[in-house]
């Protein structure tokens, strides 16, 4: 009827906020990913075996499973589990969402910043140390930034896969830009137009991400900016 004609304005908008907070959400988990990927990409060449196995435990699991499993076992597990030794704790969905993908995330970074470490050769290390310089000066000044430029490409990659598979929240009701799409098509029937609409924002979000990071790696070479 004429009572529920179809209106782009609202959709639009909500959409578009939709897309604001799958930007946070892939911003957030990278960024807690970043640094949980450090740690263990530092656990995983220290010379400390028992860090190694334990950080390769944990690289497996989370690679090897799926997010959505591990997006479940937060949300609905934890609580669960903590409300069986007495403990009354309930995820609020964002905390939930930014933990699993962030905890996801971490896995695959770690091997992108222990491959870029490890490409660098080792006589690098044995000619810094040489020269008197730290384990933490080595890494600082003459590994990481040589190792950050071959970490790009992967990084950029990751990147665009958080920002698609931040999606998989919109089962546990976050709503981010897919699970905005769902709301709508739900009031509105316009299914169609809906996900056309949800999908070409993603493929503008991925195409702006991998652009940024093509710009990155131009900027970072050396050569070129010469
Ligand atoms: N979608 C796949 C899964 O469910 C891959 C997740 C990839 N995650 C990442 N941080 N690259 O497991």
């Amino acid at each position: 009827g004429e009572g529920n004609a179809f209106d782009w304005g609202i959709t639009f908008r909500n959409l578009l906020w939709g897309a604001l907070i799958t930007v946070m959400l892939t911003a957030f988990s990278v960024f807690f990913g970043s640094i949980g990927g450090a740690l263990l990409a530092t656990a995983s060449i220290s010379d400390f075996k028992p860090l190694g196995w334990l950080s390769r435990i944990y690289i497996d699991f989370f690679r090897g499973t799926p997010l959505l499993v591990q997006i479940f076992m937060i949300y609905f597990g934890l609580p669960s589990l903590l409300q069986q030794i007495g403990l009354d704790f309930t995820f609020n969905r964002f905390a939930a969402a930014v933990t699993a993908l962030s905890f996801n995330s971490a896995a695959y970074l770690a091997e992108i910043i222990r491959g870029g470490i490890q490409s660098i050769d080792r006589g690098q290390w044995e000619a810094s140390q040489s020269m008197g310089m730290s384990w933490l000066q080595t890494m600082r000044y003459v590994i990481f930034p040589q190792a950050l430029r071959r970490m790009l490409p992967p990084l950029g990659n990751e990147f665009i896969t958080m920002i698609k598979d931040t999606s998989l929240v919109a089962i546990i009701g976050f709503e981010e830009l897919f699970r905005q799409g769902q709301l709508m098509v739900a009031t509105t029937y316009r299914a169609f137009e809906i996900y056309a609409a949800v999908a070409l924002i993603y493929l503008l979000l991925t195409f702006v991400a991998s652009r940024v990071f093509s710009w990155l790696e131009k900027r970072l070479n050396p050569v070129r900016r010469a």
